[in-house]
């Protein structure tokens, strides 16, 4: 359990932001557009996020951005996605590395076309001494999926006899998850005014708090960020424990 923080310092604000980017599709359907000019839109708003993200403290930014559920959109709008997340990180890529932003990718990578993968791959490998901000893209990413996927890598080391089972415990199972290096988010953010979490960090979120706002992703700005953060800061957490 991570220690209380201290009742006498100013409230501290998120460390770890976790952001599940909804709304796109209407947003582009209210303008009369495709979805996938929603997508582009959204893709504008995550580089504007990640910018604002060393002014409010935030080390940690993980955003959900193709879940394991998402392949049952049409054919066109995941490839349409699949082509944008190739497009953006061969874009992003220089400006990424120069703003200090360390970029990891979780999920399983099984399933996506290996030049996507190449390109996850070189991001990674291209900004892995920077350390101003965290940012982490889920890309078919399903919280079930990365436990199921967790636990047969732990089966497999208890019968190679390098795990013994009365020695796992629940950071033995958090050691496996593709989540294994990063803190636990500590504020997750939903946008589009749905209050649903859809397999998005559920182990990592335990106790998280959460916010649910009605703007829609590609309207989401910085200044709601620094407000959701600061509302954040304003919140006694206790982590099971009571105030004394
Ligand atoms: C949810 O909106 C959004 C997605 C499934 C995709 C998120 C992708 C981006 C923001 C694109 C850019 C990301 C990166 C990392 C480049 P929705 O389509 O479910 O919207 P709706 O609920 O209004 O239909």
């Amino acid at each position: 359990m991570p220690a209380l923080p201290d009742p006498g310092q100013p409230p501290l604000g998120p460390r770890h932001v976790a952001i599940i980017m909804d709304g796109n599709g209407r947003w582009a359907q209210a303008r009369g557009r495709p979805r996938l000019f929603g997508h582009h839109a959204g893709a504008k708003r995550v580089r504007d996020v990640v910018r604002a993200c060393p002014e409010l403290g935030v080390k940690y930014l993980t955003i959900f951005a193709f879940s394991t559920e998402n392949w049952k959109r049409t054919q066109v709008e995941v490839a349409g996605l699949m082509s944008l997340f190739r497009r953006y990180i061969a874009k992003e890529t220089k400006d990424l590395f120069s703003e200090g932003v360390r970029v990891r990718f979780i999920g399983d990578r099984d399933r996506l076309d290996p030049k996507l993968v190449d390109l996850m791959r070189g991001l990674e490998e291209m900004t892995k001494e920077n350390d101003l901000v965290h940012l982490t893209v889920a890309l078919n990413y399903g919280s079930r999926d990365e436990v199921a996927r967790a636990t047969k890598l732990l089966a497999r080391d208890v019968a190679q006899g390098k795990l013994d089972p009365e020695d796992v415990d629940e950071s033995t199972l958090t050691g496996y998850l593709d989540t294994r290096v990063l803190p636990d988010p500590d504020l997750v953010i939903r946008t589009s005014g749905e209050a649903r979490i859809s397999n998005f960090l559920l182990w990592q979120s335990a106790y998280a708090e959460y916010e649910f706002v009605d703007t829609l992703w590609p309207d989401f700005s910085p200044e709601e960020l620094g407000r959701l953060c600061r509302n954040y800061g304003a919140r006694d957490r206790r982590f099971g424990a009571v105030r004394a």
